[in-house]
This record gives C-alpha cells, sequence and structure tokens, in this order.
C-alpha cells in the first residue's frame, strides 16, 4: 500500500507494484489474486516456490499489441521468453506464429499446436543437426547468421531435394539508431553486418536450394520508448526497399524482431501503446504503398509474457544482521535469475516484489529477500519496502513471465525445480510437476 504521510496526509503516487497488481491482477481482503483465485490457495495447492501465468493477460497482451500496430503486422511469439508448451499454445490458438531458437524449441511449438510454415528459426550458432531436424520437418524460414550456416542450409537443402526457405539477419548500421538509444553499428555476433548485405543476397540466389524471402533486424531489447522503436522498424523497412529497388529482389518478409519492454525497476512506464498506434499504422502503411507484398513479422517474447506471470515464494525465515533486516524465501535466482539481477544488468535494481498475503498492510521496513543459495548473488530483492516479514508470508515477484525459469540456471545446487500453474477460464492448472529432492529437474513438459 502507498505509505501516507501522518504529519500532512500526503498521498504518494502508487509505487510500480500496486500500479502493477491494478493493471493486471485484483486482491481479496489483502491476499493477491491472479485471474480470480487468491495466491494463498494456489500456494496451498500446489506448494512453493511456483511460477503462476494468467492466460487471459497472455491473450490480452496479445491484443493490445496487435491493435496498437495494426492489423498489417503478423505478430510472432518468440517461444525463448516462456517456452511452456501451455503459454505457447494460448498464443498459437489467437493466431501468432512462433520465432523458436532451437530444435527443442522447435519440438515445443509443434506440441503446442504450432505449424510448421508459421516458425521462424533465428539464432547465431545453429546446429547442423538442428537445422536438418526442422527443414526435414518443415520450417516457414529459417534466418541465416553466418556464412557457413548458408553453406550448411544450401547443402543440407541439396541432400532432401528441398529448397529452403531463408531470412537474412542483419546487424544494422549506425543508422538504425533511435532517439538516445544506440541501436546499430556495432559489432555483434548476430547477423551479418549490414555493410555486406549485398554480397550475402547475391550468395543465397546462387544457390538453387536456398530461396530468399527477406531480412530480419532486431538490435535492442527492453524498448520502452515507442519512438525507437519506430525509428529502428523505419530502418528495416527502409533497407527492404533499397535491396528490392537496387537489386530487384523481392523481398517477402521484414522480421522487425522483438525488443518491447516491460516496466520492472521503479520510474519506469509502460510503453506507450498510444503512442505507437500513432507510429506504427502510418509506417506499416507506406511500407505497403512501396512493399505491397511484403509482410511484416514483429517477435516479441517478453511484451507478450512478463506482465502475465509471476513468481510465489513463501519466507523460511525473517532475520536481522545488524541493521538490516532479512526475508530468506523458499525460491531464489536458480528460478529466477533475471529478478536476481544476475542476468546481465549493469545496476543491480529490485523487480517488483510484494508479500502477497497482506497487501493492505503498511509497508513500514526495508528488507532484503533472498534465497536459499549459498551466495550473495542470490538476492531477489536488495531495499524492498514491505511490511515486516514473517516465516510463512507469500512473497511474489511480479513481471516474472518472460525470462523467469527458461533463462535461470536451475542446476545451480540442486534445488528442486518450480512447479508451473496456467489459470485459464477461472481454473488452476499444473503446467509442470514441481522437483524433488530425488529428481530435482523436471522434465520440460
Ligand atoms: C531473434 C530474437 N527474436 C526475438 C527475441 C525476443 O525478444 P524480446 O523478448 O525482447 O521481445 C529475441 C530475444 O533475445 C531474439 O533473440
Amino acid at each position: 500500500m502507498s505509505e501516507a504521510s501522518a504529519a500532512n496526509d500526503e498521498v504518494l503516487p502508487p509505487t510500480l507494484a500496486e500500479a502493477l497488481i491494478a493493471d493486471n491482477f485484483d486482491q481479496k481482503g489483502g491476499v493477491l489474486t491472479v485471474g480470480g483465485i487468491e495466491v494463498s490457495d494456489l500456494a496451498k495447492r500446489f506448494g512453493t516456490p511456483l511460477f503462476v501465468y494468467d492466460s487471459m493477460l497472455l491473450r490480452r497482451n496479445l491484443r493490445r499489441l496487435r491493435d496498437a500496430v495494426g492489423g498489417r503486422v503478423d505478430i510472432h511469439y518468440s517461444v525463448k521468453a516462456n517456452p511452456n508448451p501451455a503459454v505457447i499454445s494460448i498464443f498459437v490458438a489467437e493466431g501468432a506464429g512462433l520465432e523458436i531458437a532451437s530444435a527443442a524449441e522447435y519440438l515445443r511449438a509443434i506440441k503446442a499446436g504450432g505449424t510448421p510454415e508459421r516458425i521462424v528459426f533465428a539464432g547465431p550458432g545453429k546446429a547442423a543437426e538442428e537445422l536438418d531436424f526442422v527443414i526435414e520437418r518443415g520450417i516457414g524460414e529459417i534466418h541465416l547468421e553466418t556464412d557457413i550456416e548458408l553453406e550448411m542450409v544450401a547443402a543440407i537443402g541439396e541432400r532432401l531435394g528441398q529448397c529452403v526457405p531463408v531470412g537474412l539477419r542483419v546487424n544494422p548500421s549506425s543508422a538504425a539508431q533511435g532517439g538516445a538509444m544506440r541501436m546499430g553499428g556495432k559489432p555483434a555476433p548476430f547477423g551479418f553486418d549490414e555493410e555486406r548485405l549485398v554480397e550475402i543476397i547475391a550468395e543465397v540466389r546462387k544457390r538453387p536450394t536456398l530461396a530468399f524471402k527477406g531480412i530480419h533486424l532486431f538490435a535492442g531489447t527492453q524498448i520502452l520508448d515507442a519512438d525507437v522503436l519506430e525509428t529502428q522498424w523505419r530502418h528495416a523497412i527502409e533497407l527492404a526497399r533499397r535491396i528490392q529497388t537496387e537489386q530487384g529482389v523481392l523481398v517477402e518478409t521484414i522480421d522487425l524482431g522483438g525488443g518491447l519492454g516491460v516496466p520492472y525497476f521503479k520510474g519506469e512506464q509502460n510503453l506507450d501503446l498510444e503512442r505507437l498506434s500513432q507510429l506504427a499504422p502510418p509506417l506499416f502503411a507506406e511500407a505497403a504503398s512501396t512493399l505491397p507484398s511484403t509482410r511484416i513479422i514483429l517477435e516479441p517474447g517478453r511484451y507478450l509474457a512478463a506482465s502475465a506471470g509471476l513468481y510465489l515464494t513463501r519466507v523460511r525465515a525473517a532475520k536481522h544482521s545488524r541493521d538490516q533486516i532479512y526475508a530468506v524465501i523458499d525460491g531464489g535466482m536458480h528460478h529466477h535469475l533475471a529478478a536476481s539481477g544476475n542476468l546481465g544488468q549493469v545496476i543491480k535494481k529490485d523487480y517488483p516484489i510484494v508479500l502477497a498475503g497482506r497487501l493492505d498492510a503498511p509497508a513500514e521496513v526495508t528488507a532484503s529477500v533472498v534465497g536459499p543459495l549459498c551466495t550473495p548473488l542470490d538476492t531477489l530483492g536488495r531495499k524492498v519496502r514491505l511490511p515486516m516479514p514473517e516465516t510463512g508470508d507469500l512473497v511474489a515477484v511480479l513481471q516474472s513471465g518472460a525470462y523467469g525459469l527458461s533463462a535461470s540456471p536451475v542446476g545451480f545446487l540442486s534445488h528442486p525445480m518450480p512447479a508451473e500453474v496456467l489459470i485459464d477460464e477461472g481454473e488452476a492448472r499444473l503446467i509442470r510437476e514441481r522437483g524433488s529432492f530425488e529428481q530435482p529437474i523436471t522434465p520440460l513438459p
């Protein structure tokens, strides 16, 4: 709850956690609810630690984004954000395509009901066996990222007697910069440098077993500024236009990548969809006038899944060490590396964290929320304003539907994997079994 100053009755603006609960969840008598179900009931039924996702929010995020960017865009869900087939299948049922980065993700996509021609495969170091596997079974496009990969795919096509649809992932030039954010012009392991594109397209066209489909540009992630996205997208469209006019090559697809952000930290705001809806549809309409047969793909992961999920844990011990309060919880960085700040963050900041069973209690202390691993890296919150935590309290980490479990070192210290639950139509469905001491790492569903 907001802390109101007793002295002057000043009401503080909602914290990020409060704003997110208002946007995505609800509460009953101070207990956080997901899709109408109290998290205390979920914890009782499924145990903790637990990832909980709300299918209604997954659908809502997709629909909101579609509405903002306009009907010309073909949205593909980036499976790496949350590869649970139950989550993937929500997006497939809504008509989304899929972006994968491994053959295992391909299998998961198919298991979730995805059709091969609605799947694109990107990644800087695809294995020959993976390429073989997906080409044999069918794939919408393979996005080539290196010279050797071009040769490998051409050879597989020859062996299988197939013409393989390929796109070229492009590491953009500095012209793709948007606002204060540097988006291009840097060395990168991903894709071909834009400066080499003419040469590489010519190489693709020389190979009878490769069919050039288009380009894929994706230079940044966690972008919260609609104008930056527009600059990046405009650059990709202009590049496609140049290829088509100067090289006389039909560009059938432009994949604009993902990268749409969500607020995680104090002071961050939701991506302004209103602004995006002013910028994107005219940009894509303009693209359609000069590139009438080009399909535009967006492949977000984080934007679609992050806000739809939370990581639910329980306090095992609350303790003081000198002047610091610690809530030691039953989950940690082995399930949620990103929330610990160890997934590439330069400055470690706290994800939105709440005591999910006592939302109506005043936040009167500043606590560190730490996990059970024997390392100070296992800290999910450094300075979290909370009611005084007690053993048994439920702690929820919000914005955890994307890059949670799938981006975490689950084998570290051999603690059991958490369960995952999907709330759908008012029902809670177990979509991954919890691990055990005997078998800590559960197979992916
Ligand atoms: C090729 C590709 N597409 C899409 C995504 C999804 O990005 P985001 O979750 O930021 O939208 C990624 C993320 O790394 C990626 O590498």
